[in-house]
């Protein structure tokens, strides 16, 4: 599967993606988690160390598009290539390639962001799944970087303010190439909440993940969920998730 988690900030994709991915990874599946999102995020809730490594500026060249400074993988450097050399392996086996974090500054990462676009366009084929974290808004998902994904996963919490992004991001995901939009209910804290949020969206729902303290604390330490709390709630709730999305991606 090709997945990419997206919905309003704060929302909870980072945490949800991570898990996910995991969740997959620790079934024996190849897994390559990717981060376009310039802050941090994914690498704490799959338990990396590595926090803020993207693509090495070796894996990127600078060329002259007609007087036009512009930015490409090096010669010889696929994007399956890149992920092989470039991407870090964590826990359950997950490898994960993340965009440049935001330093300073005179941050600029525009080499990162070109060679990071190949290889969004060059992905791994049969035997693994991809699983995006996405940044907030409403540019990135669809307009390019969302672009890999079969089925976003809109992520909403049982709040007026996210449920109406969670609808409005519904609608621009008619633009994308996807094929699937569902929604992810996050946060509720009792049934009727998820129902709701398939409601006002206007989205299949593809499961619920309770509000749970412990994910909150998981990351007050810096930790992922799965290895603070590996048989709470969030794990079965996002194991659910996944066996969910297997059923429909997957041939019987
Ligand atoms: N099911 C949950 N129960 C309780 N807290 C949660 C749950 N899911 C996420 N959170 C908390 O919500 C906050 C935001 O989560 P997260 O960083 O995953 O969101 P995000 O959508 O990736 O945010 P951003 O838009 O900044 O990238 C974190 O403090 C996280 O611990
Ligand atoms: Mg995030």
């Amino acid at each position: 599967m090709r997945v990419a988690f997206v919905g309003k900030g704060g929302a909870g994709k980072s945490s949800l993606a991570g898990t996910f991915a995991r969740v997959l990874g620790a079934a024996g599946q190849r897994v390559l988690a990717l981060d376009s999102d310039p802050m941090p995020g994914l690498a704490f809730s799959l338990g990396v160390a590595q926090r803020d490594a993207g693509l090495p500026d070796e894996a990127v060249e600078e060329y002259d598009d007609g007087g036009r400074r512009r930015y490409r993988l090096r010669d010889g450097l696929t994007g399956t290539g890149a992920i092989e050399k470039y991407a870090v392996r964590g826990p359950d086996g997950v490898y994960l390639l993340q965009l440049g974090k935001a330093r300073g500054p005179r941050w600029d990462n525009t080499r990162q962001h070109f060679g990071f676009q190949q290889v969004i366009d060059d992905l791994p084929g049969d035997g693994w799944h991809v699983v995006g974290d996405l940044p907030g808004g409403t540019r990135q998902p669809f307009l390019t970087w969302g672009r890999y994904a079969q089925t976003f996963l809109v992520v909403v919490e049982p709040t007026p303010a996210s449920m109406l992004t969670g609808r409005r991001l519904a609608k621009l995901a008619t633009t994308a190439s996807a094929p699937a939009v569902m929604v992810v209910a996050n946060k509720v804290s009792d049934p009727a909440d998820a129902m709701r949020v398939a409601e006002r969206t206007g989205l299949p729902l593809l499961g619920a993940v309770p509000h749970d303290p412990a994910l909150y604390r998981a990351d007050q330490c810096g930790r992922a969920v799965l290895d603070h709390d590996p048989d709470g709630p969030t794990a079965g709730a996002v194991r659910s998730l996944v066996a969910a999305l297997r059923r429909r991606t997957e041939p019987a």
